[in-house]
C-alpha cells in the first residue's frame, strides 16, 4: 500500500517495519508513560506488562500478515510517532470497520498528529467505499473524544460497560448520513452526545 499523506502537517501514514518499529514500540509503552498510554487506550491495569521487543516484533509481524486490519505507522517530520489501524471485523462491542490510534511518542503529542492521521484514513476508507467508519473510547479519554468530534464522528449509542475489560467505554461513528445532517431515527449512528468542554 502507498503511504498516505495528511493535509496540513508534515504526517505521512506508512507501512510499518518490523525491526524500527518493535524498539519504538517498547520506548513508547515502557515506564509511568507507557503505563498511561496503555491505560488511554483501555488495557485493563492487570494486563499491563512490560513490553519486550519480541512480543512487539511478534505483534508488528503480525499486522504485516493481517487480513482483517489495515495498519499504518504516523510519520511526522520524517520521524516515527504513533501507528493508526483499522479493524475490518466487528468486535462484540463495536461495528466495523473501526479506527484506533495511539501516538506513542509523547513529545509529538498536542500538535494535531492525531486528527491528521485520521483526517487521512477517513479519506482512504472512503476511497474504499466505507461509508461509516466506526471507533471508542473510553469515557475518561477527553483527547480521544475531541479528536473523533472534530472529523465529524458523533456518539453512538450510551456510554457502556465492555463486560470483556470492565471499562467504561463510548461508541462514535460517523457516516456520509452524517455529514449531511441526519435526523433518521432508524439511522443508529448519529446520536448527540456532549463534546467536552
Ligand atoms: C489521544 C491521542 C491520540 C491524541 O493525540 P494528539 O496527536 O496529541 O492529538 P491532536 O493533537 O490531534 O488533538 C488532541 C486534542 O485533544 C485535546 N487534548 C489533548 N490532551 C487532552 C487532555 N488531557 N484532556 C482534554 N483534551 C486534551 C487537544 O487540545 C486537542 O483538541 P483540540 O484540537 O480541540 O484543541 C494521544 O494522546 C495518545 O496517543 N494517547 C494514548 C493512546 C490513546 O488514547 N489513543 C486513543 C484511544 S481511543
Amino acid at each position: 500500500m502507498r503511504p498516505l499523506t495528511a493535509p496540513n502537517l508534515p504526517v505521512r501514514l506508512v507501512m510499518p517495519v518490523v525491526t524500527r518499529d518493535s524498539a519504538l514500540s517498547v520506548r513508547w509503552l515502557t515506564g509511568g508513560k507507557g503505563r498511561e498510554t496503555l491505560q488511554m487506550m483501555g488495557v485493563p491495569d492487570d494486563h499491563i506488562a512490560p513490553a519486550s521487543l519480541e512480543q512487539e516484533a511478534a505483534r508488528i509481524t503480525s499486522f504485516l500478515d493481517r487480513t482483517d486490519q489495515y495498519n499504518w505507522m504516523i510519520e511526522l517530520g520524517g520521524t516515527i510517532v504513533g501507528a493508526i489501524w483499522v479493524d475490518l471485523q466487528p468486535s462484540a462491542m463495536l461495528p466495523a470497520p473501526a479506527v484506533s490510534y495511539m501516538v506513542g511518542d509523547t513529545s509529538a503529542r498536542g500538535k494535531g498528529v492525531a486528527g491528521a492521521s485520521l483526517a487521512a484514513v477517513m479519506d482512504f476508507m472512503s476511497g474504499e467505499g466505507c461509508t461509516t467508519l466506526h471507533a471508542r473510547a473510553l469515557v475518561t479519554n477527553d483527547a480521544s473524544a475531541r479528536i473523533l468530534f472534530r472529523a465529524g464522528f458523533a456518539c453512538a449509542g450510551d456510554p457502556y460497560i465492555d463486560p470483556g475489560d470492565g471499562l467504561f467505554w463510548q461508541n462514535f461513528a460517523v457516516g456520509s448520513a452524517d455529514r449531511q445532517g441526519n435526523d433518521d431515527p432508524q439511522n443508529p449512528v448519529a446520536v448527540a452526545c456532549e463534546e467536552p468542554s
